[in-house]
């Protein structure tokens, strides 16, 4: 590169315009414009499921380009102080939703004082000014006049009836919590916490936290945020990346450690020749089981769904099933009890069985990787690769899933993985790996038996 060569920073803005008139000619499509952050409206493309592949891809390359255009520009020191102050904002975000800040809000366009906010929410009025303060500045709410809010576009998902709100709250809360003593026990571990960042915060383990007077409601909180954290991502893509069309009539699925049977359910609504057994603790399958009668009866009523408890550690789920579905559930243990949970799942199956594996995959940050990928014949792993000059894996277009890594981490001890680890934790239980699909920010990893 001269010294005069500034290529690399009219790429990004090249890559940001183009973009943008992709994003522009998408809500065109749907005779609308794009919405800006004072609309209040929900807006069309609110889920992965209901968004065009080329607007997916115009979003990430404008929030993956943005961040390295800015990061390119700003002084280095300006921008490492700016990321060291990250952790304000989530601990702000904390305080809004337990104090149902954005519910105060709600059909108030004028806005409200936030010495008003603080007296009704029981908070310090000038602590709470500064907290909307610093939210606003990073876009969520609006201070329509000094000192008085009022919710924008991105506020509106912290309102308490919507799902995406307990999410973050779970990261702001026990996660931060955790996050904060990850350094200490990473290079102190001691033998009371196990080395684990939320048990020395809380001293409990992630699941036993949950079940304490001081827990319980926060386990209430984190079962709704695992539902919107799945509709933010996109988990019910997989009833359109694997081909499900093409199976044999009445096949029968088993969902092992399927919670209440969610995603499940979408698939089995969009493929109805699919029969499911779901797989879960006995209380959750208590739970799975009201879930359904309410919400899908006729599979029920059909007998298109068993609900089956199991303990997976100890048992082999429903034996003979074609397909052994394990949604976000191996990112919740380490490599010993990944093992455990897909040997006794491999004892289960037929010659013809398949395991999908549906989860975060994490992608090298390196291009050389995607380079012998792409000039490999083996087409078992296809996977999108971002255009020059951002990072292969879209940067910070795709910041979610190694943070998500990170809580895993400070919360569990557990991990998402790369496709190596997956392929390696497969031959170890007695699976070959057969093909990569790609599922929105999550994949389909696909075994069959050894
Ligand atoms: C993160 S949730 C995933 C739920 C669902 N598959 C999804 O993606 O929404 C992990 C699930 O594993 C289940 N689980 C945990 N320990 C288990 C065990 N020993 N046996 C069976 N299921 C278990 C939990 O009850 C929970 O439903």
């Amino acid at each position: 590169m001269s010294s005069f060569d500034n290529t690399h920073i009219t790429a990004l803005t090249g890559l940001i315009n183009k973009a943008v008139q992709d994003v522009i000619a998408e809500y065109g499509a749907i005779g609308q414009a794009i919405p800006s952050l004072d609309t209040l409206e929900p807006g069309p493309f609110q889920v992965p499921e209901e968004m065009p592949a080329r607007l997916t891809k115009a979003i990430q390359i404008i929030e993956a380009a943005c961040a390295q255009l800015c990061y390119s520009i700003a002084p280095p020191g300006h921008v490492m102080i700016n990321k060291s102050l990250e952790h304000e904002e989530p601990a702000c975000l904390l305080v809004v939703t337990e104090a149902r800040i954005p519910d105060l809000l709600l059909n108030k366009p004028e806005g409200v004082p936030a010495s008003e906010l603080a007296s009704r929410a029981g908070l310090d009025a000038s602590k709470l000014t500064r907290v909307l303060r610093l939210l606003a500045t990073k876009h969520c709410f609006t201070e329509v006049k000094p000192g008085v809010f009022a919710n924008n576009r991105l506020s509106m998902k912290l309102l308490s009836s919507d799902l995406v709100s307990s999410m973050v709250a779970m990261f702001a809360d026990e996660s931060l919590k955790a996050s904060a003593y990850f350094n200490d026990t990473l290079t102190d571990p001691s033998e009371m916490d196990g080395g684990i960042p939320f048990r020395r915060a809380t001293g409990y383990s992630f699941f036993d936290y949950y079940q304490t007077p001081q827990g319980l409601k926060k386990g209430e909180r984190f079962a709704k945020g695992m539902i919107g954290w799945g509709d933010v991502t996109g988990k019910s893509l997989v009833a359109k990346a694997y081909p499900w069309t093409s199976q044999p009539a009445d096949i029968t699925i088993c969902d092992v450690g399927g919670g209440h049977g969610n995603i499940i359910m979408g698939l089995m609504k969009a493929h109805p020749h699919i029969k499911t057994v779901l797989q879960d603790q006995p209380q959750v399958i208590e739970m799975a089981h009201k879930f359904w009668a309410e919400e899908h009866p006729e599979a029920i009523e059909k007998e298109r769904i068993k609900f089956v408890p199991f303990d997976f550690f100890k048992d082999a789920p429903i034996e003979g099933c074609d397909f052994y579905y394990i949604c976000g559930v191996l990112h919740d243990w380490p490599d010993a009890e990944c093992e455990l949970i897909l040997k006794n799942v491999r004892k289960a199956m037929k010659p013809s069985s398949r395991v999908i594996i549906h989860d975060t995959v994490i992608r090298d940050v390196v291009r050389s990787t995607y380079d012998h990928l792409k000039a490999s014949s083996d087409k078992s792993v296809q996977v999108d690769v971002a255009p020059e000059p951002l990072l292969p894996n879209y940067g910070v277009g795709c910041i979610r899933t190694y943070g998500l890594d990170m809580a895993l981490m400070h919360l569990l001890n557990a991990q998402a993985r790369t496709l190596p680890e997956y392929i390696e934790l497969g031959e170890k239980s007695g699976l070959r790996f057969e093909k990569l699909y790609e599922a929105g920010e999550t994949d389909l990893v696909e075994f069959t038996p050894f």
